[in-house]
């Protein structure tokens, strides 16, 4: 069974969070199973993570978008070192820029995308038995293998449907139909969406099958999903929950390189001493006191609106018995508010940016990781803490609810209900009394290592699912 993932970014190629850690993992265990051939196709971008691989062009040819012609080129990497074939499509100025997001042009950057890559696997006859699209940027393939004459060799082909995030759609107005290739214009229904082209309600409406990357979040969506909540209600018989798994051999806190201090479940504690010391000691907080941190985009989605008055009110609650180190970026406002409080705070450590190396030496070095999510599809940080023996104190939504259970109830990790900032501090303080119980963190250390969040299962259930 040949199945090619389609996104816009991959670990560890470029990633800008889950999305990547997702499809550079899920076609790696996918392949460990007998007769399936995973690939990933991605664009290809100025500024990637690692490109010391070797490629090499296997297509060079031309779409058209409205009156613009395109180069488009396929770079295939030589060695499947990755553990999967990985393909990269070059559209020389449009697509091969430094970021994957972020630019005004961003509907002729993801249809070109699209384009390009149905117009090579077209050309050179290659028809899948599965096409796996990944979030709004490759939602509208479904729409465009059956109802675009230019693709016609893939009509029937069978395509599945990721939503790792529903708070972005990937709106655009109806004009944009004019850059993309010809279609049967009866069917513009098929993309619409209240008046606009709406790529991921076209994903659902048009692949055989959705996922969500929990089961808890797909609950969510038949209630709230931004507008689309009756599309996904009428739409259920092909919605299916599958929870993201972690590559274990990148998460490993026995030989991640990134770390100063490697560990087992056995040495666990007082290794990640050792690290927590380090990064105290880097950043001037205070290795005696609990350590909590944050990791991620400043975004409310995460709820690091809330950062900067949970800074604070946690510190000046607790006597300042507490560190807090937040690693991310995003909003200018939570930036300053947050750089302010850095200067204030003798407790509080702030590295703004995106740090690979540091966040897996925080995930090994705090006791606590803070999640305060509104909206959380699945969230891999807390699997990765939770694999380096961090404590997680989250948000009870969407995947977290499905990966944290509340100590109160036999789990090992802290959960609250309300995203606000009494609710948070008040789950900080719980944390704090558990810290503070001789032997409780060495014994939530040892369960939250052992939880198994290998994807072995979750690969298998796509699987199942493909087959179906
Ligand atoms: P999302 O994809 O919504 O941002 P996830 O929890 O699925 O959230 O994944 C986030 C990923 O991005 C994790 O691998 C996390 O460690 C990583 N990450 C987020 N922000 C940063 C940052 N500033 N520096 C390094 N890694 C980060
Ligand atoms: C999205 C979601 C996150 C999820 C990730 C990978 O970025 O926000 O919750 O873990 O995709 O599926």
């Amino acid at each position: 069974m040949v199945v090619y993932h389609l996104s816009t970014e991959c670990y560890p190629v470029a990633k800008v969070g889950g999305l990547a850690d997702v499809v550079g993992a899920l076609p790696k265990y996918q392949n460990k199973i007998k007769g399936v051939d995973a690939r990933v196709v991605m664009p290809w971008y100025n500024k990637p993570f690692v490109y010391d691989h070797e490629f090499e062009l296997v297509f060079d040819g031309f779409i058209h978008q409205g009156p613009n012609m395109l180069q488009v080129q396929i770079l295939k990497e030589k060695n499947d070192a990755l553990g999967f074939g990985l393909y990269m499509v070059k559209i020389p100025g449009l697509l091969d820029r430094d970021n994957p997001y972020g630019y005004q042009d961003e509907s002729f950057q993801f249809l070109a995308f699209q384009q390009g890559l149905l117009h090579w696997m077209c050309a050179m006859e290659i028809r899948p038995d599965i096409l796996h699209c990944h979030d709004y940027h490759t939602g509208l393939v479904p729409f465009m293998i059956e109802n675009c004459p230019e693709f016609i060799s893939l009509k029937g082909v069978k395509t599945i449907g990721t939503i790792h995030n529903g708070e972005y759609q990937g709106m655009m107005s109806w004009d944009m139909a004019n850059y993309m290739p010809s279609f049967d214009r009866y069917k513009w229904g098929l993309m619409d969406w209240n008046g606009l082209i709406n790529p991921l309600a076209s994903m659902i409406k048009c692949s055989h099958a959705f996922t969500t990357v929990s089961e808890g979040y797909l609950e969510e969506l038949f209630i709230s999903f931004r507008g689309l909540e009756s599309l996904v209600r009428q739409e259920f018989g092909k919605a299916y929950g599958i929870i993201n798994g972690i590559d274990t051999e990148v998460w490993n806190p026995e030989t991640d390189p990134m770390l100063d201090f490697n560990f087992t479940s056995k040495n666990a504690v007082a290794q990640k001493k050792k690290n927590k010391e380090k990064l105290c000691k880097e950043y001037g907080l205070k290795p005696e006191l609990p350590l909590f941190a944050f990791i991620g985009r400043f975004a409310t989605e995460k709820g690091a609106d809330l950062l900067p008055d949970v800074v604070w009110k946690s510190i000046k609650q607790s006597y300042g018995a507490l560190n807090i180190m937040i690693l991310g970026s995003g909003n200018t406002y939570i930036e300053n508010k947050l750089k302010e409080y850095d200067y204030t705070y003798t407790n509080f450590a702030l590295d703004l940016g995106y740090k690979e190396h540091l966040s897996h030496k925080i995930y090994a070095s705090a006791d606590f990781l803070l999640m305060p999510s509104r909206v959380e599809p699945c969230g891999l940080n807390q699997m990765y803490s939770m694999r380096y023996g961090t404590v997680p104190v989250v948000r009870y939504t969407g995947g977290l609810k499905d990966t944290v259970e509340d100590i109160s109830t036999g789990g090992a990790g802290l959960n609250f209900t309300y995203p606000g900032v009494d609710d948070i501090v008040h789950a900080m303080n719980r944390a704090l009394g558990v810290y503070n119980q001789k032997g409780m963190m060495e014994n939530l250390i040892h369960a939250n290592m052992n939880f198994d969040f290998a994807w072995e299962k979750s690969a298998e259930k796509y699987i199942a699912l493909y087959n179906s």
